[in-house]
């Protein structure tokens, strides 16, 4: 309370009387007609008895000079205002030296230092037989009348707040404020409206009400009961109690509020009114609606621009919409990311052919977000298709700015859907529950020149040279070339026999500069040899792969993978990326044979698996032996402990599950399609930009724009485990409680009912040991914090039983853990050496 007076005030202060005191503080609380209080910046205010609200004037964040007349929370720190002054729905803001005085006729009037009326309160009587004004403890500044009742009252006009014994009816309404601290009148209203209460969005230009996004309770009261509960009066008279849900309120240890957000949100919080309390801020004790993203699609709302603007993603997160903007956008107004975002490259009628076809579509790549859709702004619906043909059409048609596709697998009847859709998108979410697409952004590349057709490409040293002697070669008399030509070759033969067979191979093939024993294949030979891509073998992230046949034959089958068109960026990336595959070697990779680099050709030709995946051989009909899935979870981790700690080059694989574990003639697990995630991903920020993964085994920190590390593989691999321990998919939508497989694993793990998951298979059921074990191993892997997460080497040495397997705690960020969970946090390094 000191400190509300100035220092001139408190020096008074110390010399006067005790009674003087006293006097002060009741002037305080109680206004009597003439009573003012001046806009000066000295924080002078109308304060209750108890020193917890006071009336006065504060100063506009951002703005010094101008001040806001208003009610606050005097008891605690921070600045949190219940009630302003609104003049014709705008908050009535006053120049510094502004002043509120309580006339003879019962008003509270606020004028500007010129004397010119900004605001007055009204009157809920004719009677104007005024008393005095009073700030009370409840937070309601009433003006008195000498009769009985109060001629006006603050609770009556409610702003953006309610508090504990203020009740709105019909005819009153709650707004919300634009942006935190800015009051702006906001986009959001709590009203009533045919008999239940509603939250709705107001069109901005016009402040018309759209269609409500969320309703609740009939009747015709909302109550927040002195207690702290909030309450509505259902139309047969009787009280329901909506909120706090499962506590009683505590007015004497705590401050209630519920106050329309700026985000829309109706949130219920809580303060400690003890000072000495630690960590004192406002809670949260309860909201509405549960996820504001969702309930604008799910309500005939839908047709506004949802609650983070146009063009923009909404993900709630603790029940808040968290805006943001696809890649390609950028925000509105950096300053308030809930308007909307817009597109940094604007589309031009020069970007659209006659026939509606884009103008150099190789300008365009795609970004793509997982988990993310965009309900609304159909144009085009092409089913079945798949990611290809969905990029395709989405590339070629110049209407299309994002397309949402449907994963085939993850569609209950096996078909992938691609929704086309045009701007503005409206209602976009983000959220790995409810959402099984993914949203694939049509962006102009980083380097969008265009690019003459003739202009040659950058070619590195060493091609440069090799041309240069070819020219010079050329550019000479035919005899003479002869000649020179034989006496080179008969030097390189006899000195350097083995440079020389390099150098032809370097002439043949014009490209084969891979210090590798790589094979650089034409296109044509690699045509040939899939006789023309006839027999298509699978299709994954990177592309399709097909049967191929080297010699005609002969039985020496190879695998060709066609790469799509993302990998085309850089010819350098491509190249490093093949030799470092190239250079890989290991009895658990797909080893890669060769290549081919030609034009606008990227294809891979790697050995041919004849027992296809470890997907079809998990899956399938026919469970695997037990044993023999041993073996396959062995050797995969052995494999990608190599690419993380043994190879030259660290490779993150980024995609792995059993679609890319091939298996040869022995049933050896070999991992496929290594090394091509790092031409997908953006390598300043080693971020989720283009990135791939597959749901369900993607780890969590994709999501938390978190640097990529190996530890993704190991989540991915523990995911994985689990698939291969119970022979069943980590995502079954069918069975709801035990859709997500590594839920229900840890459940079952943790109420020690691990029999559960094997439940047909007896050969697992009688090896308990194991199987405890190797449950372990994979929860370990799927810890939420890649910190806790084992190294691949580790896991390895784990599932050869060289080390033991402390018992792992649960794998689930610790908000969304329930109670049953929440041992303590260990990390994996403190339990094994
Ligand atoms: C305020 O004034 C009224 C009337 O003069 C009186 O009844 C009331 O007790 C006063 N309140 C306080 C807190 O002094
Ligand atoms: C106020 O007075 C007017 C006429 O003077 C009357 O019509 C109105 O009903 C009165 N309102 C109240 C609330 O007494
Ligand atoms: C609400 O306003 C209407 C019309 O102004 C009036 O008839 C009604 O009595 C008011 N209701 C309440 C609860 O004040
Ligand atoms: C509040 O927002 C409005 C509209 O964007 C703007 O004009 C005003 O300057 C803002 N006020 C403050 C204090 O930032
Ligand atoms: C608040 O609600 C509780 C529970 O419904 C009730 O017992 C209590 O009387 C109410 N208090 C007030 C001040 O209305
Ligand atoms: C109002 O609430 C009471 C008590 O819960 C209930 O018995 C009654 O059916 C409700 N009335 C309506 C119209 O829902
Ligand atoms: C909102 O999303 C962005 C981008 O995903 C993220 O960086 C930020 O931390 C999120 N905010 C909150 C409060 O979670
Ligand atoms: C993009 O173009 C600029 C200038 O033309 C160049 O400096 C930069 O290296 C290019 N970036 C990429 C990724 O090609």
């Amino acid at each position: 309370m000191i400190s509300a007076f100035s220092p001139t005030q408190l020096l008074l202060l110390i010399f006067i009387t005790i009674s003087w005191i006293f006097a002060t503080v009741e002037a305080q609380s109680n206004v009597s007609v003439g009573g003012f209080l001046s806009a000066d910046g000295t924080n002078t205010a109308w304060r209750s008895p108890s020193g917890d609200f006071a009336l006065g004037f504060i100063a506009i964040q951002g703005q010094e000079h101008l001040f806001l007349l208003a009610i606050w929370y005097a008891s605690i720190p921070e600045t949190t205002i219940v009630w302003y002054a609104n003049y014709r729905e705008t908050p009535a803001v006053a120049a510094r030296n502004s002043k509120v005085e309580l006339t003879g006729t019962g008003h509270l009037v606020l004028k500007d230092p010129g004397n010119k009326e900004l605001w007055r309160s009204q009157s809920l009587t004719n009677d104007s037989q005024v008393s005095h004004a009073a700030m009370l403890d409840t937070g309601n500044f009433v003006i008195s009348s000498q009769n009985s009742g109060n001629i006006w009252e603050s609770f009556k006009y409610p702003t953006d707040t309610i508090l504990p014994s203020q009740e709105l009816d019909v005819n009153q309404s709650l707004s919300s404020v634009l942006a935190e601290a800015n009051y702006s009148k906001g986009k959001y209203q709590l009203r009533f409206n045919q008999g239940s209460f509603i939250l709705n969005q107001i069109d901005m230009f016009t402040k018309k009400p759209y269609n409500n996004y969320y309703s609740f309770g009939d009747g015709s009261r909302l109550i927040f009961n002195g207690t702290g509960r909030i309450q509505y009066l259902n139309s047969s008279g009787s009280i329901i109690n909506l909120a706090p849900i499962n506590t009683v309120p505590k007015p004497e240890s705590y401050y209630y509020r519920a106050t329309l957000g700026f985000d829309g949100v109706f949130t219920l919080y809580s303060y400690p009114r003890n000072p000495s309390a630690g960590g004192r801020s406002w809670s949260v004790l309860w909201f509405k609606p549960d996820d504001i993203c969702l309930s604008f699609v799910d309500s005939t709302a839908r047709l506004g621009t949802g609650p983070c603007g146009y063009n923009s993603i909404c993900e709630p997160v603790n029940g808040r919409p968290n805006c943001t903007c696809p890649p390609g956008f950028s925000f509105l107004d950096e300053k308030n990311t809930h308007i909307g975002c817009k597109q940094d490259y604007t589309s031009s009628a020069e970007d659209c052919n006659p026939d509606g076809s884009t103008v150099e579509e190789d300008r365009f790549e795609f970004r793509s977000i997982l988990f993310a859709d965009f309900p609304f702004s159909d144009y085009g619906i092409l089913q079945p298709a798949t990611e290809l043909e969905c990029r395709q059409s989405c590339l070629l048609d110049c209407t299309c700015a994002v397309a949402i596709l449907q994963d085939p697998s993850l569609s209950p009847d096996g078909t992938g859907t691609c929704w086309k859709k045009k701007l503005p998108l409206s209602n976009g979410r983000f959220n790995r529950v409810d959402i099984d697409r993914t949203a694939l952004f049509k962006v102009p590349k980083t380097n969008a020149s265009r690019r003459s057709p003739d202009t040659p490409k950058p070619s590195d040293g060493n091609r440069n040279a090799a041309i240069l002697i070819l020219s010079v070669l050329l550019g000479t008399s035919a005899i003479f070339n002869f000649s020179f030509l034989a006496a080179i070759a008969l030097i390189f033969f006899c000195l350097y026999r083995r440079r020389l067979q390099h150098l032809e191979g370097v002439h043949s093939h014009s490209r084969g500069d891979l210090e590798t024993n790589l094979r650089s294949f034409t296109y044509k030979e690699l045509e040939q040899a899939t006789n023309g891509f006839k027999e298509e073998l699978g299709r994954g992230a990177f592309g399709t792969v097909y049967k191929g046949e080297l010699s005609p034959s002969n039985g020496n089958y190879v695998a060709v993978k066609k790469l799509g068109k993302v990998v085309q960026e850089g010819e350098r990336e491509f190249k490093t990326e093949v030799k470092v595959i190239g250079h890989t070697h290991h009895k658990n990779l797909v080893r890669l044979l060769g290549y081919c680099d030609e034009e606008q050709h990227r294809l891979l030709v790697y050995e041919f698996m004849g027992n296809g995946s470890l997907s079809n051989f998990l899956f399938g009909v026919l469970r695997p032996s037990w044993q023999k899935r041993l073996q396959i979870a062995s050797g995969i981790a052995k494999g990608l402990a190599y690419l993380h700690e043994e190879c030259s080059t660290q490779i993150i694989h980024c995609d792995i599950k059993p679609q890319n574990i091939l298996l040869d003639d022995c049933l050896t697990a070999k991992i496929s399609d290594f090394g091509l995630a790092k031409l997908l991903i953006n390598s300043k920020t080693q971020t989720l930009t283009g990135v791939r993964g597959t749901k369900g085994y993607v780890a969590p920190e994709w999501f938390r724009n978190s640097p990529v590390t190996v530890k993704v593989d190991v989540y991915s691999f523990g995911v994985m485990l689990l698939e291969i321990i119970c022979c069943r998919k980590c995502v079954e939508v069918e069975m709801d409680e035990e859709a997500i497989l590594t839920e229900w694993a840890f459940d079952c793990y943790n109420e020690g009912m691990m029999e559960k998951l094997v439940e047909n298979d007896e050969e697992a059921r009688n090896d308990v040991g194991r199987l405890e074990m190797l449950l372990k191993v994979a929860i370990w892997c799927v810890q939420y914090e890649p910190v806790l997460r084992p190294s691949m080497r580790t896991v390895s040495m784990m599932l050869e039983g060289a080390v033991q397997v402390p018992s792992p705690p649960c794998p689930f960020p610790l908000h969304s853990m329930s109670m049953k969970y929440q041992n303590d946090r260990v990390s994996f390094s403190s339990l094994v050496p």
